[in-house]
């Protein structure tokens, strides 16, 4: 099935918010990362500016920036009267109220656009949709990472989260994945399953990190393959 923009709610995080979403320590922000439904977050665009090396993986990115500039503009205020609907799901902490919320997310969002085209070039963002393989070596990064994609989409289904990761391993050394939460807020029904593919193999770890928006979203998960 072709993938259409308007199946989108494009919705994106800053640099500060994958450091503390994914613990990410000085160590690891200067090593290899690729980032897997990366969408209009700013964490690309940021570290490219420090002269960091990021790539990030997205089916959006096949659209031009004016397409995703004109998706962001059509539902930022529904997504702004869900969240004030359901204000009560969240923690209003790092963002002291829904206004601060909205201007933290399109300045991200607009620090992405301006990066697009320029990163795009660069091959920092390619236009790939998840579980196709990549065209990247194996162990070619050394961290994965997914953002409210694994585990909160998840309508996608066993399979697909197996496929996934078994992609996203073969080309990293280490995946995090924040959340573990489904978009009920509740914990994601192929998590579990998940757990239990991928243990024999793998080692996997539950870590608490110092990121809470979502109440009870304040857990990654980080998996590699065990050394035997
Ligand atoms: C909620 S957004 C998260 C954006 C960003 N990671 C963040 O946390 O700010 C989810 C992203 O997953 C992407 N996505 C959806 N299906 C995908 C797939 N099959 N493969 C890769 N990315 C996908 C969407 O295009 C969207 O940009």
């Amino acid at each position: 099935m072709a993938f259409e923009l308007k199946q989108v709610v494009p919705w994106g995080r800053t640099m500060d918010e994958y450091i503390l979403m994914f613990s990410l320590s000085e160590d690891d922000l200067n090593k290899s990362i690729v980032g897997f439904g990366d969408g209009p977050a700013s964490f690309n665009a940021e570290m490219n500016s420090l002269k960091r090396n990021v790539v990030s993986l997205d089916p959006i990115y096949k659209f031009s920036r004016a397409e995703i500039a004109e998706r962001i503009e059509e539902t930022r205020s529904t997504i702004i009267e869900q969240t004030s609907k359901n204000a009560e799901q969240f923690i209003w902490n790092e963002f002291s109220d829904i206004h601060t919320l909205e201007k933290q997310r399109i300045s991200a969002m607009n620090d992405f656009l301006s990066d697009f085209e320029d990163g795009k070039k660069e091959g920092r963002y390619i236009a790939h949709s998840m579980p196709d393989k990549t065209t990247f070596e194996n162990g070619q990064f050394e961290i994965g990472l997914s953002s409210h994609f694994l585990f909160l989409y998840s309508q996608l289904g066993l399979e697909f989260h197996i496929q996934t990761l078994e992609e996203m391993l073969r080309i990293c050394h280490e995946v995090r994945i924040f959340p573990l939460l489904n978009l009920n807020v509740e914990e994601s029904e192929v998590l579990q399953e998940v757990i239990t593919y991928f243990n024999q193999s793998h080692q996997i770890d539950i870590i608490k990190v110092d990121y809470e928006f979502q109440k009870g979203a304040n857990k990654m998960m980080v998996i590699k393959k065990k050394h035997l």
